[in-house]
């Protein structure tokens, strides 16, 4: 049952979803779900070849309509490239997943301090970034926003041996939590999500090398013993997005 699709179908119909680092992982089972539901989807990071064949794949299974645009994160030239792209192909932009990361894990004093500059930029300056230029477009616009950011369970507590992504995901939660607040004034609302571990090729390549599985279970953190599947992730944020968690004012009531 909880790894079922939960929503109804075309609960998404009409939305245009724009999901950073869509190409892999868990972004690639958010973004293949939002097209099941009927958004269209803009997937974006750097690897152009690995988004492309994601869009392809996608598109395949589901029918769906999916953009594919390369971009790091880091770089707000590109950033506003991707939501031009976007609005340029599908009229408007609804919906910003701020999925996109990078970490590792290393003891801290091993770190350089391009390695740390490395996974803020992309966590935190990254999700700024998109937040920002989105934020901006919405408001100039007039058109309700909605954000969506992975952080993760250490957001609150940090943890050892991944301490830059720790920061940055703190960092986001912060802005989660402000921008709530600042911008629903503008009908623009602002969640997030913090899993626990999820197997992606992506996070246990790099947090839970081979010669470290047997000593560090992910599932053995977890008080059920067991790790999430996408289909889960993907149930919480497909409703999320949707207009059914949109806590709207009453037809006819406006924004200011
Ligand atoms: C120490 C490292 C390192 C490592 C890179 N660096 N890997 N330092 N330990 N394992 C250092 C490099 O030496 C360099 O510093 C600096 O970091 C930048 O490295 P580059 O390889 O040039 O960076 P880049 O090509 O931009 O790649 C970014 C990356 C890479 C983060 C290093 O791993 C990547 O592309 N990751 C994207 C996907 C990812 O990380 N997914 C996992 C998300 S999992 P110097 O000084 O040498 O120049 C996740 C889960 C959270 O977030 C919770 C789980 C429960
Ligand atoms: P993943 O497959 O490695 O996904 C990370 C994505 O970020 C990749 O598609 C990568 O694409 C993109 N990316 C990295 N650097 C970028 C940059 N500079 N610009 C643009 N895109 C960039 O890992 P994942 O496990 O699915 O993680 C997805 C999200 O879930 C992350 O926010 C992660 O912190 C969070 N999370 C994961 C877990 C877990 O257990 N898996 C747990 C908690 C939270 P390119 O390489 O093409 O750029």
């Amino acid at each position: 049952m909880y790894n079922e699709p939960m929503l109804k179908d075309n609960a998404l119909a009409g939305k245009t979803i724009l999901v950073t680092g869509g190409g892999t992982g868990l972004g690639k089972s958010m973004s293949k779900y939002f097209l099941e539901l009927g958004a269209n989807v803009i997937i974006a990071s750097r690897k152009l070849d690995v988004l492309q064949a994601t869009a392809d794949e996608l598109a395949q299974a589901t029918g769906g309509n999916i953009l594919a645009v390369a971009c790091d994160v880091r770089n707000y030239q590109e950033v506003e490239n991707v939501i031009a792209q976007g609005v340029a192909k599908f009229g408007k932009i609804d919906v910003l997943l701020n999925n996109a990361a990078g970490n590792f894990i290393s003891p801290t004093e091993r770190l350089s301090h391009k390695a740390f500059d490395t996974v803020i930029g992309i966590v935190l300056q990254g999700t700024y970034n998109f937040t920002l230029a989105l934020g901006k477009y919405w408001i100039d616009q007039k058109l309700k926003g909605n954000i969506l950011s992975i952080v993760t369970t250490y957001a609150w507590t940090g943890s050892a041996y991944v301490v830059p992504s720790a920061c940055a995901k703190a960092g986001v939660l912060a802005m989660t939590r402000s921008l709530a607040v600042e911008w629903a004034k503008y009908g623009i609302r602002s969640n997030a999500i913090a899993p626990g571990p999820f197997p992606t090729k992506g996070a246990w390549d790099r947090l839970f090398p081979e010669d470290l599985r047997g000593k560090l279970d992910p599932a053995n953190k977890v008080p059920l013993k067991r790790v999430g599947e996408h289909q889960e992730l993907a149930n919480l944020a497909g409703y999320l997005v949707s207009d059914f968690s949109s806590y709207d004012r009453k037809i006819g009531e406006k924004c200011e």
